[in-house]
C-alpha cells in the first residue's frame, strides 16, 4: 500500500497532464435472498476479473473528451457493463475516495452506488453483450459478505485474491462505512 496515497478531491482535481485520471465504481444492491436457504446476503456487490487476473471495479481512464469525471466513469461503465448501465448515472454524490499512484502518475477515483436489486441483476445479465466482454473484462463476481463456520470461507477467502491497485482497501473501507457488513452477517451462520 505505500505506493499509494489517499488525498482530497480537491487536491486531486488539481493534477494535471501527464496526470491521467480513473475512475471506479461499486455497484450494489440490497439482497433479501439466503444461501442455503439459511445465511443472508444482505447485499448483492459488483466486482469484476479484469484482463489482468485481477479482480476490481468497472470503470477506467476518464479521456480529454469527457466533460468530468462522472461523463468518463458512465462512459467506461456501458462499455465494460453493457447497456443495462445506461439506466442509472453514477453521481459526484456517490463519489467517496482519491488514491494516486505516484510512480505512474495515476490518480484513482473511487465511486459507490446503491441500485435496485432488478437493476444490478439487468447488468449482470447484459454484461455478456457489452462492448469490452471477453477482453478488458472476464467476468462479473458478486462479493460474499457472509463468513463460513470454517473462519475463512466467504469473505475472507474472497479477500485473498488479487486485487489491482486500492481496490481491496476500496471494498473494505466501503463495506464497513456503507454498513453492508453487520453482526448478523459478519458471524458464522446458524443450523
Ligand atoms: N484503485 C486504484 N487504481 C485502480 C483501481 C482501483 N480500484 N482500478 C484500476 N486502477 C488503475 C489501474 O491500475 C489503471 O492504471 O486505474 C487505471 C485505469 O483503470 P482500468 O480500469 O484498468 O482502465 P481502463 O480505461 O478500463 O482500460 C484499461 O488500460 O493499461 C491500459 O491498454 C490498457 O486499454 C487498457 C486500459
Ligand atoms: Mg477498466
Amino acid at each position: 500500500m505505500a505506493e499509494f496515497r489517499k488525498l482530497e478531491l480537491s487536491e486531486a482535481l488539481a493534477l494535471e497532464p501527464p496526470w491521467r485520471h480513473a475512475c471506479h465504481a461499486m455497484l450494489y444492491a440490497p439482497d433479501p435472498g439466503k444461501l442455503f436457504g439459511r445465511i443472508p446476503l444482505r447485499y448483492a456487490v459488483l466486482m469484476q476479473m479484469r484482463f489482468d487476473g485481477r479482480l476490481g471495479f468497472p470503470g477506467g481512464f476518464v479521456d480529454s473528451q469527457d466533460s468530468c469525471l462522472e461523463d468518463g466513469l458512465n462512459r467506461e461503465l456501458c462499455e465494460e457493463l453493457g447497456e443495462a448501465a445506461s439506466a442509472f448515472r453514477v453521481e459526484r454524490a456517490d463519489y467517496r475516495s482519491s488514491h494516486v499512484s505516484d510512480g505512474r502518475r495515476v490518480v484513482a477515483h473511487f465511486y459507490a452506488k446503491q441500485l435496485e436489486l432488478e437493476q444490478l441483476v439487468a447488468v449482470e445479465a447484459r454484461a455478456p453483450q457489452a462492448k469490452d466482454h471477453g477482453r478488458e473484462v472476464l467476468g462479473l463476481v458478486r462479493v460474499p459478505l457472509y463468513t463460513l463456520r470454517d473462519g475463512v470461507g466467504g469473505l475472507p477467502a474472497f479477500l485473498k485474491n488479487s486485487f489491482i491497485g486500492t481496490a481491496r482497501e476500496q471494498l473494505q473501507e466501503a463495506l464497513h462505512d456503507l454498513g453492508l457488513l453487520n453482526s448478523a452477517s459478519s458471524s458464522s451462520p446458524k443450523t
